[in-house]
Formats: structure tokens, C-alpha cells, sequence
């Protein structure tokens, strides 16, 4: 997988590069790769933004800007890279995250992550470069690199060989094995602790009665969950 993010804080990632998961994926084969939005713009003193018409508060992403920054990395009209390969604008209000969807993202061959700072983007890079919008969750945040870490994380980690045991990634919160449901409790040593004891089904080794308990738990917390989240 090739995953290309423009953005114009490329160092605020260094961090997350060295996460284990990020560098085993590196290791396999991942490509990650950033483009400066500053880097390739056509207008002078490595302007970027520009104040909204209508008025109002804040930056907007210039459309010229992005498009020079795409071109420079495809060598193509970007509406034809749009064709091409999912590109993700990320905003707060697109299309929320989700295991589904992070799944099918881990199933595409190459990605490009557009990440925006200010108020946003001009309306036409969305509705012209951009084949997807999506945000991780209904809040602003200042900048689109969180979330563009967030996104990042999550696919990378359903590749296989990010993660130390590939098991990790198959049975786990929202995942297909527990038909979306969060992950059951785990326990480790000590199996007592100031009194509280690690369920005794658990020291039992009884595989078949630990997993019928484990989907049970998983179960009963899909049932209860966060009753005033809305998506009842
Ligand atoms: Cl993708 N971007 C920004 N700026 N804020 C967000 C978001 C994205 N998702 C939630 N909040």
C-alpha cells in the first residue's frame, strides 16, 4: 500500500513514524509519503490560504495551491487522479471513521490524504479532487494531521504484519468476530488485587467456555452502550 499525505506540518508525523505498528508496516512494504502543500504553490511567499468570500472568520485552502501540490506529486490533472485512487479530503463534517469503513480503506492499493489547516478547503477541491471526505468525529479540531494519524493508524494496523500477532487485529472491538460489537474485558497478572478477582473462567483453561464467556461479555456491552450516544 502507498499512502501519500499532503499537508503542511509533514513533521508533525515524525512521532508517528516511529510507532511500532507504523515501522513494521514500513518494513513490509508500506510506503508513507508527504507532499508541503508550500512546497509546490504557484503563488508567491509560499501562500497557501486565502480569506473566504462573503466574508466571515478564518483561512481557506486555495484551490490552485492544492492542485499544484497534487499535480507536482502525480504529474496528472488531479481530477483524473481522482480517478485513479481514493482521495480523502479530511473535514469534520465528512463521513465518520469507522471499522467498515477503515477496512475497506486497508483493502485499496494506494491512498492520498489531503490535510487541510484553517477554516477548510474551497469547496472545489472537495468537490473536484477529492473522492472522499471524512472526519473522526463530531468536533473541530485545528487541523486535519490528528486526524490523518488517526486514519493512518488504524488502516496501518489492519495490515497484515504491523502488528506483533495478526490475531490482534481479527477478534477486537467492532470487529467482524464480534459482529461490530465492542471487545469483551481482559485480565492479567496478579489474579488477585487488592481483593478484586480476575473472573475464575478465565484461570480455567477451558478454551471453548473462556471464548463462549468472552462473547458473552462482548455482548452485554453492545447491549448497554453508551445509551446517549444517538445512534440508538
Ligand atoms: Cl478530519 N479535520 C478537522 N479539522 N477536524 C476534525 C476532523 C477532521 N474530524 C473531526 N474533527
Amino acid at each position: 500500500m502507498q499512502i501519500d499525505i499532503f499537508t503542511l506540518f509533514p513533521d508533525a508525523f515524525s512521532w508517528f513514524e516511529r510507532q511500532r505498528h507504523v515501522s513494521n508496516a514500513v518494513d513490509t512494504g508500506v510506503r508513507l509519503d508527504y507532499v508541503n502543500y508550500r512546497d509546490h504553490t504557484p503563488l508567491s511567499a509560499g501562500q497557501v490560504d486565502d480569506t473566504p468570500f462573503g466574508g466571515g472568520a478564518g483561512m481557506v485552502l486555495r484551490v490552485d495551491a492544492v492542485e499544484a501540490a497534487l499535480r507536482a506529486r502525480y504529474d496528472a490533472d488531479p481530477v483524473e487522479v481522482a480517478r485513479t485512487r481514493r482521495v480523502i479530503a479530511l473535514t469534520p463534517s465528512g463521513r465518520l471513521l469507522d471499522d467498515a469503513l477503515v477496512t475497506e480503506l486497508a483493502g485499496e492499493p494506494a491512498l492520498t490524504v489531503l490535510s487541510g489547516r484553517y477554516e477548510g478547503f474551497d469547496e472545489r477541491i472537495l468537490e473536484h479532487f477529492a473522492t472522499d471526505q471524512m472526519s473522526i468525529g463530531r468536533y473541530v479540531l485545528a487541523g486535519g494531521e490528528l486526524a490523518a494519524m488517526v486514519l493512518c493508524d488504524a488502516v496501518l494496523r489492519k495490515l497484515p504484519g504491523a502488528l506483533g500477532d495478526h490475531r490482534s487485529a481479527l477478534e477486537e472491538s467492532f470487529s467482524e468476530a464480534l459482529g461490530g460489537a465492542p471487545e469483551y474485558p481482559h485480565y492479567t497478572r496478579p489474579a488477585e488485587y487488592r481483593g478484586w478477582r480476575v473472573p475464575d473462567v478465565l484461570l480455567s483453561g477451558h478454551h471453548a467456555q473462556i471464548q463462549e464467556w468472552r462473547l458473552e461479555q462482548s455482548r452485554r456491552r453492545a447491549a448497554q452502550e453508551h445509551p446517549k450516544d444517538g445512534s440508538d
